[in-house]
């Protein structure tokens, strides 16, 4: 039997948790999807999404990981080995390579405004006393409509991806996790307080805060709900696979509500750096995947030494996305280990190139390639529509089999044993029951359902 790892410290598993979910999801998907769907409006629901189904879920995840010790199709076979409740395992080990495809193409991005950053073109663009906002989309669609470039970028961010995972639990994922955090959460607050200080950001702020409910529709629920479960890494079995390495005296209340907390101030942070910035120039909030790359470069040509501070911005959102692209290729990578006994060398190089294959589409779908930068039928790009699916639909879907199978098959007194070991009492135990048996399974079928019948 192969010693499986562990997290060497006792917030270890926080850091690397909150590494897994602090990542694009909210500095790059949360802006443009509440730009998106109507601001302070999904802003609500995000965060009620957030309170009654996502932090339920997260502490099923990681109870059922650390009871079980085991990747996602382990955990499920270890309590139901009959029966078709692994599938739902599979079905994480699948989504969390489709989703490492296309998220490792934004990763390639941050990589890629990294250099724009460090060879001064954000300065250069004000300085040609050109509207900052239109040269900014300019070269943000020439950059991502390059194919080379593009698939350069990405097999790069999938390379260190493999790297970090190839070399362990402790030894890669948590070392990285615990020294750049905490300076990426700084570095936000100095960009917050410039975009608040920019002329015109009052209306940014408004849009954000000043919720008008009746812009509220089945789409911007799903999209609040989705993007709920995407940011705290839940739905494919990564907090299932990360509980795993948990030791047993940790305080898994705690733990996972800290992380909740670093993960949605993080995104409300972006939020306020983005739709004032957005207002003040005239920009609109509703541009899609390209948001928050085009209004970036505006800010950093607009601070004293931005050129420094773009690219240590960028540097440092690189490696955020790194914490979590490591986290998405952990959980086939876990399951190849455990279940297929391989070494951890080869699972990651094998599950890492397999991403880099169904990475080239979504790479190619952002103007190199006209078919998949607008899928007939569907009518958006590959990589929305990828994104789409397993990062909304699929996420939305595993959290609801999730939140099943840990209330009624497992049973929530099981899973309380679990969840009070090492911390002793957990006081909301019936508040998380009740939302772990009946208001996330009822509340996600009636949100998705009640998308495809309208
Ligand atoms: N939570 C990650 C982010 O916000 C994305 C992610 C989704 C990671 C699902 C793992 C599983 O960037």
């Amino acid at each position: 039997m192969i010693k499986r790892g562990n997290w060497n410290s006792r917030i270890g598993f926080i850091l690397a948790a909150s590494g897994s979910a602090v990542g694009l999801g909210n500095i790059w998907r949360f802006p443009y999807t509440a730009g998106k769907n109507g601001g302070a409006a999904f802003l609500v629901i995000y965060l009620a999404a957030i309170l009654a189904l996502a932090l339920p879920v997260l502490l099923a995840e990681a109870a059922l990981g650390r009871a079980t010790g085991k990747n996602p199709v382990g955990a499920f076979k270890a309590i139901a080995p009959r029966g078709l409740w692994k599938s739902v395992g599979y079905l994480g080990v699948t989504a969390g390579f489709m989703i490492l495809s296309y998220y490792a193409v934004i990763a390639g991005w941050t990589l890629g405004y990294f250099f724009k950053a460090v060879s001064g073109e954000f300065n250069r663009l004000t300085a040609a006393g050109h509207d900052a906002a239109t040269m900014s989309r300019h070269g943000f669609a020439s950059f991502t409509s390059s194919p080379v470039l593009q698939i350069i970028l990405l097999a790069v961010f999938l390379g260190l991806t493999i790297y970090v995972t190839s070399r362990g639990v402790s030894g890669g994922i948590e070392r990285w996790s615990k020294m750049l955090m905490p300076l990426l959460l700084g570095l936000l607050l100095l960009l917050m307080v410039r975009a608040l200080t920019l002329k015109g950001a009052g209306a940014g702020v408004a849009f954000y805060l000043k919720p008008d409910f009746s812009l509220i529709t089945p789409s911007v629920v799903i999209a609040a709900m989705g993007q709920a479960f995407f940011s705290l890494s839940l739905g494919i079995g990564t907090m299932i696979t990360y509980g795993s390495y948990v030791k047993k005296n940790e305080n898994l209340p705690a733990s996972t509500g800290w992380i909740a907390l670093c993960d949605t101030l993080i995104a409300v942070t972006a939020g306020f750096i983005i739709f004032p910035a957005v207002f003040s120039q005239g920009m609109d909030p509703a541009e899609g995947p390209g948001l928050v790359f085009n209004i970036l470069p505006v800010i950093f040509a607009k601070i004293p030494m931005g050129q420094v501070f773009g690219a240590f911005f960028f540097l440092l959102l690189a490696i955020a996305a790194l914490t979590t692209t490591v986290s998405l290729l952990e959980v086939p990578v876990a399951y190849f280990i455990d279940e297929r006994g391989w070494p951890r060398r080869r699972a990651a190089w094998i599950a890492g190139g397999i991403c880099l294959v169904f990475g080239i589409p979504a790479a190619l779908s952002q103007g190199s390639v006209g078919f998949l930068t607008r899928l007939p039928l569907v009518n958006t790009d590959f990589l929305s529509f990828w994104d789409l699916i397993w990062g909304n639909l699929v996420l939305s879907i595993g959290a609801l089999l999730i939140a099943v199978f840990v209330g009624w098959i497992w049973k929530s007194g099981n899973a309380l044993l679990e969840i009070t070991r090492g911390s002793g009492r957990f006081r909301p135990a019936f508040l998380w029951v009740i939302a772990i048996r009946y208001l996330a399974p009822v509340l996600i079928l009636v949100i998705l359902l009640s998308k495809i019948l309208s």
